[in-house]
């Protein structure tokens, strides 16, 4: 079985990221990490990356707050293939990806988010959820693609709004379900890259 080369990309706690990793460690996901990236210099992500021995990289991002600054994002595809990573993974990651790395890796980048989408995009989505009196949410993963929280979904996982919830309640709950979803949807990924390297296919495919 080869492993599939993946880099996680985040800005903050790193919970999906060590789920990933602990999955990885136990043998349960064909994946290797080459790389995390994080655009935050003291985000935990990079303290998680260094306890399981991953190779890490602070990126300064640059002037603007939400997207990398273009050379900026230049010298992130730069990493990725040198690192020759097959899939770019985004777990928490605040930084809205751009042509140089969608064009770089088309169909190649996920993002884990915690409401059903195309219901509540955006920030705080189960707080979103949460007030808007919905009795269900839970979290998607989907390809990245240039409109925000809107590429094709892969996978869902529903969480039930409990009366006693609080937005804290209800978040703790999604962000178990997300650590159980977003390995499997990798592990898929992984599946389909070893068919394709057998029969000498591009992957993934649409
Ligand atoms: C997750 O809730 C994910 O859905 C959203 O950002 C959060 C990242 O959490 N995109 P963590 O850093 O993996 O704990």
């Amino acid at each position: 079985m080869k492993h599939l080369p993946i880099a996680i990309l985040g800005s903050g706690k790193g919970s999906n990221c060590r789920a990933i990793l602990e999955r990885i460690r136990s043998g349960d996901l064909a994946a290797e990490t080459r790389l995390v990236v994080s655009d935050a210099l003291d985000a935990p992500i990079l303290d998680i990356a260094r306890e399981f021995g991953v190779a890490n990289v602070y990126l300064p991002p640059g002037r603007f707050r939400t997207r990398l600054e273009p050379a900026v994002e230049e010298q992130l595809v730069r990493m990725l293939r040198d690192a020759g990573v097959e899939l770019v993974v985004l777990a928490g990651f605040m930084r809205v990806l751009h042509e140089p790395t969608l064009k770089a890796f088309p169909r190649r980048i996920i993002n884990i988010h915690p409401s059903l989408l195309p219901k509540f995009p955006g920030i705080e989505s189960w707080k979103q959820a949460f007030v808007a009196g919905e009795t269900v949410t839970g979290c998607t993963v989907h390809y990245v693609e240039e409109q925000i929280d809107h590429g094709r979904i892969l996978a869902q996982k529903e969480v039930t709004i409990l009366p006693n919830d609080t937005a804290e309640s209800l978040h703790a709950r999604i962000q178990i379900l997300e650590h159980e979803l977003y390995p499997a949807v990798i592990a898929d990924f992984c599946k389909r890259y070893n068919e394709a390297s057998q029969q000498n296919g591009g992957w993934p495919d649409k």
